[in-house]
């Protein structure tokens, strides 16, 4: 499929699944009703506060979920969404907080043009964050996105970006980990060319004995939409997406981790105490284990 009409498919897909989150998505991940509490949270405003930065952008701000939580500490914030309802949520929220309708706006980060607040042309930003959204950019183009925002901010300006880690598929023994086991790892498609197809069978049986594959369930809609395992949701690999991050010319790339997992997530129901309070206290950016242990990351980088 062209590029451009795959964006379209991807992003008419993606906007469907969000258009009827905006009014639970903050409540249902940044609240104390989440199943894990929002620690990336603090990871990013640490970020912006030792940068010392004052204009921030959010690309993909959803319903200003980042933003509302730095508003009222100094920053003068932005923020565009692909979502039209994710937009007008923001908008809602933020005027009480003094953040002025247009400085939030609907826009794509695979679009350049997104990236400037409507009326204010030319001016860039100290800080980009850009949290939830890169699961949903096709790999074609992702080094596009990861340019438009090292474009939006001004030499020295910092960007940050949320993936989830694909390498944590090593730690589920799920279907991710078959997934990753014979897509990226083994490669099947090229291992197996030419060979006897039982050969194929006995080895995929023998590897699918490892692995729990109806977990975990898949996330559907909530009314009709297509749900966030029906859309593209891609994950990433951490040492992979750092080498982009320095390929579109970012200095200072560092890889953060959050959202740790003291076990499995298959054993989390057996004790569910442990399991909270094990992954909490085991919350800490830059420890190796993050690499297997922890669902998410943040890749920073510095526009030289
Ligand atoms: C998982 S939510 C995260 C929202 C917010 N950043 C947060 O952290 O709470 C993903 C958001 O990314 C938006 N999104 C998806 N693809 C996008 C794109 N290509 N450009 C801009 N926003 C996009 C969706 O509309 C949705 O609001």
């Amino acid at each position: 499929m062209p590029e451009d009409k795959k964006l379209r498919s991807v992003e008419a897909a993606v906007k469907h699944c969000y258009s009827t989150w905006a009014d639970n998505y903050h409540r249902d991940y940044y609240t104390e009703k989440a199943a894990y509490p929002p620690v990336h949270q603090d990871l990013i405003r640490k970020l912006l506060v030792d940068a010392g930065v004052k204009r921030v952008l959010d690309a993909g701000c959803g319903p200003a979920s980042m933003l509302r939580g730095l508003a009222g500490s100094g920053f003068e914030l932005f923020g565009f969404d692909l979502t039209p309802e994710m937009v007008q949520e923001a908008r809602r929220v933020m005027a009480p907080l003094g953040v002025l309708e247009n400085h939030i706006w609907e826009g794509s980060v695979a679009d350049p043009t997104a990236f400037r607040a409507p009326g204010r042309e030319s001016a860039k930003f100290d800080a980009a964050i850009c949290v939830g959204v890169f699961p949903h950019v096709p790999l074609e183009l992702e080094n596009a996105a990861l340019a438009n925002l090292h474009a939006a901010v001004r030499p020295g300006g910092l960007v940050a970006v949320e993936a989830r880690n694909q390498l944590f598929a090593l730690f589920t023994l799920n279907r991710y980990s078959q997934r990753f086991f014979l897509n990226d790892l083994v490669r099947e498609e090229e291992l197996f060319e030419g060979q006897d197809e039982s050969v194929r069978r006995q080895v995929l049986d023998e590897l699918g004995q490892r692995f729990r594959l109806d977990l975990p369930p898949v996330r559907g809609g909530k009314a009709g939409e297509p749900g966030y395992d029906e859309v593209l949701s891609r994950t990433h690999n951490p040492l992979v997406f750092r080498e982009k991050f320095a390929a579109v010319g970012f200095r200072d790339v560092r890889v953060l981790f959050y959202h740790y997992h003291c076990l499995p997530p298959l054993c989390e129901r057996l004790a569910p105490d442990l399991f909270r309070r094990g992954s909490l206290a085991m919350e800490s950016p830059e420890d190796w284990r993050g690499y297997f242990m922890a669902s998410a990351f943040v890749v920073t980088g510095i526009r030289a």
